[in-house]
């Protein structure tokens, strides 16, 4: 089958080499020349293990094709996927679907065989009725249907993500749009992925549901993690304990610096204002957008207190390890870093800092921090060590190499990577989230 993909970045990119490499034949297509033409050297514009890989392989097999023009690249597909941005709109925070609606109007303007347009940008609920009427009104001549088809990538893991999936989930009304997405899907659902079929808006509205209930999870383990620093409790207890009970489960419980990328707090944005445009609030969400913000600026102020409160932090160093808002991406997007770091900068701390992939987005994002080579560069006579990001690399730090070379054993781990004993026992002043 062929399977056009509009748009190239993080999501098409990806679902466009996974399908190439179920057999499909998969054309990219992107209206940026400069990304093509890297694309077709073997350039990746995004760091993600694998994909360099997954994509070399496929080229090479002749399943996968890189363009700029679109007429061409759709033609003879039997399914058009739109995976374009839909970045939160100036001002406030509707999603911006300016780049969906000009790629209908071009898919829908060149179309000349039937063919399933499918959405995969994270939409808000009615836009594929609105892609739908862009779509008849630029070629009221041809057979086509819209369908929603979400996708569920974790950045750092979109490739094992997408190759097995909890679930795909397809939202059409047109039994021949289910039956070509059952043949897209095919390898997939071969291999046990329950296909969910649902109508469009449900596809769309699930998209943004599970998003927004991952989002309250996180946010509610670090409200309790700032519970059971007060009382004297162990905040990761508290999620083997809950976790444990099926109904509740025990993913998304790691307690941390709050969270960011560029998903939860776009799509978490973009709910409150569907839920407000069609008047049913849905305030758990409200007030987790706001929790988690003011959690971002309040870790910067959990670093101060640990350099010994505001007037004893002015003129100090600390080193913040990690900046990219998770690991295996240098996706800088909402980064807890962002905040951190201005907290300190902002009470006169001098921030160095070392990030494995993220240092060249954050350079400008954080203009007063200075970017170190490697961790302990940036350790060198720093006054506190402030692990932001988990990355394997920091794991396993050599403790009694950074005690030698800090001017003081303060460690401040956001991420909840350090035994407290151990690293009190290596004679660090130590502190985390949700545990004392
Ligand atoms: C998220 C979802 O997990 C994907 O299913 C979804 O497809 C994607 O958004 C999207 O909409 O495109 P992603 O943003 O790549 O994926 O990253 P996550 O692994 O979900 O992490 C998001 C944030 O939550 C990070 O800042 C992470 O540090 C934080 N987090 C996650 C926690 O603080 N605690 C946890 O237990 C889990």
């Amino acid at each position: 089958m062929k399977i056009a993909m509009v748009g190239s970045g993080y999501v098409g990119l990806v679902s466009g080499a996974c399908f190439a490499d179920f057999g499909h034949d998969v054309v990219c297509i992107d209206k940026d020349p400069a990304k093509i033409e890297s694309l077709q050297a073997g350039i990746m514009p995004i760091y993600e293990p694998g994909l360099a890989e997954l994509v070399g392989s496929n080229v090479k097999a002749g399943r996968l094709t890189f363009t700029t023009d679109l007429a061409s690249g759709i033609d003879g597909a039997a399914a058009i996927f739109i995976a374009v941005g839909t970045p939160s709109r100036r001002g406030d925070g509707h999603a911006d679907l300016s780049f969906v609606h000009a790629v209908a109007r071009e898919v829908g303007e060149n179309l000349r065989q039937p063919a399933v347009i499918v959405t995969k940008s994270t939409v808000p609920v009615g836009t594929g009725d609105e892609v739908e009427r862009i779509l008849r009104d630029a070629n009221p001549g041809v057979k086509f249907a819209v369908a929603s088809n979400p996708e569920f990538l974790r950045e750092g893991a979109a490739i094992a993500d997408f190759k097995r999936p909890d679930r795909i989930v397809i939202g059409t009304e047109d039994e021949w749009a289910r039956q070509v997405m059952s043949e897209v899907y095919r390898p997939l659902f071969l291999n046990k992925a329950p296909l969910l079929f649902t109508s469009r808006r449900s596809s769309e509205l699930i998209k943004y549901a599970a998003n927004a209930f991952l989002a309250v999870k996180i946010t509610f383990i670090n409200e309790m993690a700032d519970l059971c620093e007060k009382v004297g409790a162990d905040v990761q207890d508290i999620s083997r304990g809950i976790g444990m009970d099926g109904r509740i489960g025990s993913k998304f419980l790691h307690a941390g610096p709050g969270y960011g990328g560029s998903c939860f707090p776009k799509d978490t944005l973009a709910l409150l204002k569907t839920a407000e445009d069609y008047e049913a609030p849905t305030r758990i969400i409200e007030a987790v957008v706001k929790v988690n913000d003011a959690r971002k600026r309040a870790m910067g102020r959990k670093v101060i207190e640990a350099l010994g409160g505001t007037d004893a932090a002015r003129g100090k160093k600390a080193a913040l390890l990690g900046l990219t808002f998770k690991p295996n991406t240098d996706d800088m997007r909402d980064a807890p870093s962002i905040a951190v770091a201005q907290t300190l900068t902002d009470a006169g701390v001098s921030v160095a800092a070392y990030d494995p992939e993220g240092m060249d987005l954050a350079k400008p994002l954080m203009p007063e921090v200075a970017m170190q080579p490697n961790a302990y560069a940036a350790i060198e006579g720093a006054d506190v060590v402030v692990i932001v990001t988990e990355w394997d690399a920091f794991r396993a730090l050599d403790l009694d190499r950074i005690k030698a070379i800090a001017r003081t054993p303060v460690l401040v781990d956001l991420r909840n990577v350090y035994d407290p004993a151990e690293a009190r026992a290596k004679g660090f002043a130590y502190s985390s989230v949700g545990r004392v």
